[in-house]
């Protein structure tokens, strides 16, 4: 073949904010592998190496058509010689003895079960792992001191680790605009995170909420929250007031990827009914009936009632910060970290969910939507559709 022989390799370029990156792809037998592999890095607190395998896998998504050997990689950025060894052995052999490794490991999978609570990070589910826990079973069995964020994760566990499906995730967005209406009429709200990029599935549902007129959004969460409250839809909640000005904390805050904006982490109560209804899916009393007995005392056996509980994370943005938080909170967040990454390494400028700061012309760049920000940061605007990396 001709060295420019692949238009499609030359072109890839290697910021993933500057790629079109669809939802359904091509290469899932090696990103997976290779995220898998990510995911173990970021267990052993490794940073960087699980941005570099993250990194690789991003690069597969956006490519056109599936990869058949390694002369399809030529030309493309991000591929380190390690995941072309990982990559190069699941072409040959089917699959790569690291990954499978990984995979099956006691800590992998420990690591996985105990940061999947609602409230675990990966800092405590080491701690956990090395005093000899595996479980969400063997912090019950152990008595082991929780806060209350991580006392409902271990509730709801099982039905948090359902995937919530696009269809519960428009019946709780018909509840929050009810809940939003009924304490501010006029204000906005907006479908955001994974289901915005057009995923049929998600871990939570995001929602931003605003009101046209600046200062209307001000203390607002806690008014949603006691609505809801009200009508038995909370099964748990922590809200967080907001702590950004700009004056404070604007350039050498706004690299921090942690936004400062009132927000409030929620677990819903959804009656299966309305989704069912919403949805005429197939959901029915046979599956009640058929329910298994409850292995561990204390949790929520979601087979057994007519409800689940669904996680659900609400934000609200000043008007002014709506463009900005928009963007922050659409994902995913491998695009977001590179979208940072290129304002700063390609730009000097300093990009967050509040706003974007130029360095060299030392001022604040507003914008309405996100179509400017992509223009301020010399970016061809990629559609949330496209922002899968
Ligand atoms: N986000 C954030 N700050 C956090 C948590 C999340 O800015 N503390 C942003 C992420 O950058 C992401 C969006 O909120 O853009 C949604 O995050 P999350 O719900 O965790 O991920 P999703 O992409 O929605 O994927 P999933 O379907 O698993 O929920
Ligand atoms: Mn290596
Ligand atoms: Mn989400
Ligand atoms: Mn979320």
């Amino acid at each position: 073949p001709k060295p420019n022989g692949d238009p499609t390799a030359m072109l890839m370029k290697s910021y993933a904010c500057q790629r079109r990156t669809p939802l359904k792809h091509y290469n899932s037998f090696l990103t997976e592998a290779l995220e898998i592999l990510s995911q173990n890095a970021e267990y052993n607190d490794n940073e960087g190496r699980s941005v570099a395998f993250r990194r690789a896998a991003s690069v597969l998504k956006a490519l056109p058509r599936r990869v058949r050997s390694m002369q399809d990689l030529r030309c493309l950025p991000c591929l380190g010689d390690h995941s072309q060894r990982v990559i190069k052995e699941i072409l040959e052999d089917g699959s790569s003895r690291e990954v499978e490794s990984t995979r099956q490991s006691e800590q992998y999978q420990a690591m996985k079960a105990l940061t999947g609570i609602f409230g675990v990070g990966v800092r405590t589910a080491d701690r956990w792992f090395r005093e000899g826990l595996r479980s969400p079973d063997d912090l019950i069995r152990t008595g082991q001191q929780l806060n209350r964020e991580q006392q409902a994760g271990v509730q709801y566990y099982d039905d948090l680790q359902k995937p919530v499906t696009k269809a519960e995730a428009d019946v709780i967005s018909d509840i929050v605009e009810k809940a939003v209406h009924a304490v501010l009429p006029g204000a906005e709200i907006q479908l955001m995170g994974g289901f915005r990029r057009g995923k049929e599935v998600g871990h939570d549902v995001d929602f931003l909420i605003t009101h046209p007129e600046e200062g209307k959004e001000e203390g607002l969460m806690p008014k949603i929250t006691n609505w809801l409250k009200e009508q038995g839809l909370l099964l748990y909640q922590k809200t967080t007031r907001n702590s950004y000005l700009e004056k404070m904390d604007g350039p050498a805050r706004a690299s921090s990827n942690m936004d400062r904006f009132e927000r409030c982490f929620s677990i819903f109560k959804l009656q299966k009914s309305a989704v069912s209804c919403k949805s005429s899916s197939t959901a029915s009393a046979e599956d009640v009936s058929t329910a298994r007995e409850s292995e561990r005392p204390g949790e929520h056996q979601s087979e057994a009632s007519g409800w689940r509980a669904v996680r659900v994370d609400l934000v609200v943005s000043p008007y002014s910060q709506f463009a900005f938080a928009t963007l922050g909170w659409t994902g995913s967040k491998l695009f977001e970290r590179e979208l940072r990454r290129w304002a700063g390494q390609e730009k000097h400028m300093s990009l967050s969910s509040h706003a974007l700061y130029d360095s060299k012309q030392n001022l604040y760049l507003r914008a309405k939507t996100e179509e400017e920000i992509f223009a301020y940061l010399g970016l061809e605007f990629i559609p949330p559709s496209e922002r899968n990396a």
